[in-house]
């Protein structure tokens, strides 16, 4: 075999799902500056693709959303959160890490914490450093809230500042619309937007995911649609007006409910099932409120070699 051949074979590839958020509850600013959350995850079908291998050090590109636009050295997450991992366990070695990019960026779908639970698994297996997903989702946290989510997929609870993650059980497939409103919005920005409302006497914590969490479990889309929150919906749409009017047009399409992701700009549109997800789409592409627009399912399984 010649070396690129040998380096092909030994070439590691990881899936990464996005997230969203079905409930986002936000709470009061720690004295580290992050605010306490409670939040249901779902991961969805939309993915991130990286193949990584061996290479003398430790570097990266990129294809797809993002391309000529992301940074591809120590400021992007994907080779901090490599660098993390080879600096805990000890390795030497460097790696290449090819990421192919489709959820779309700065949009609420922790796009990026999706790309560094990648790099942390697939670097893993390269170097043959023998870890679990907690440990690695341990690595993850210090780099960002929504990585070790990243990593373990399907449905969970988040508390801390989003790090903390207990798994739930997996009920209905529910199916979405992933609408890409105009712009990116930053996290930071969104969460000081939320803080200057509250302060102003603007919205309110909302704490309860029982009822959610229930309906996860033995529900369907009709029973989950009316408790689906965000409390970071008024924040984002304060900053990003467009939203209101792709939130407007899902629903008067037919969406059983509609929600920001996370911190915006992404709506997301429930359907009854997947046809419905798909006529959906098609209606709110036509309106030509949205830059991208996606069905996706969710849950699916978070981070994983294939
Ligand atoms: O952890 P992550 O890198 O995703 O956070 C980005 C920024 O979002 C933080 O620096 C902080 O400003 C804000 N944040 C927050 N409270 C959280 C999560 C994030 O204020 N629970």
């Amino acid at each position: 075999m010649t070396e690129e051949a040998i380096m092909e074979s030994s070439a590691v590839r990881a899936r990464v799902p996005a997230k969203i958020n079905l409930h986002l509850g936000v709470g009061d600013v720690r004295p580290d500056g992050y605010h306490r959350l409670r939040t249901v995850y779902q991961a969805i079908s939309v993915y991130d693709e990286l193949i990584v291998k061996n290479a003398p050090t430790l570097r990266m590109s990129l294809t797809g959303e993002g391309e000529g636009e992301l940074p591809l050295d120590d400021d992007n997450l994907v080779i901090r959160a490599a660098r993390a991992l080879a600096e805990e366990h000890g390795v030497t070695a460097g790696a290449d890490i090819q990421l192919h990019k489709r959820i779309p960026l700065a949009g609420g779908l922790a796009g990026g914490s999706a790309d560094a639970a990648g790099a942390l698994l697939a670097c893993a297996r390269l170097w043959g450093v023998d870890v679990d997903t907690a440990s690695l989702a341990a690595i993850g946290a210090r780099l960002g809230s929504d990585i070790p989510f990243c990593l373990y997929g399907g449905n969970a609870l988040g508390t801390g500042h989003g790090e903390r993650i207990e798994s739930l059980p997996v009920g209905a497939t529910l199916h979405w619309v992933v609408a890409v409103a105009d712009g990116q919005l930053s996290t930071p920005r969104v969460y000081s937007e939320l803080d200057d409302l509250r302060a102003a006497g603007v919205g309110e914590y909302h704490g309860d995911t029982d009822a959610l969490v229930t309906e996860l479990r033995v529900g369907d889309a009709e029973s989950v649609a009316p408790l689906l929150h965000n409390d970071m919906q008024a924040a984002a749409i304060g900053l990003r007006p467009a939203i209101a009017e792709v939130l407007d047009v899902g629903l008067a399409d037919g969406a059983l409910a509609g929600m920001v992701s996370g911190s915006g700009p992404t709506v997301l549109l429930l359907a009854r099932d997947d046809h419905h997800a798909h006529a959906l789409a098609g209606r709110v592409r036509l309106r030509g409120v949205a830059r991208d627009v996606l069905t996706a399912h969710g849950p699916v399984q978070g981070a994983h070699l294939y």
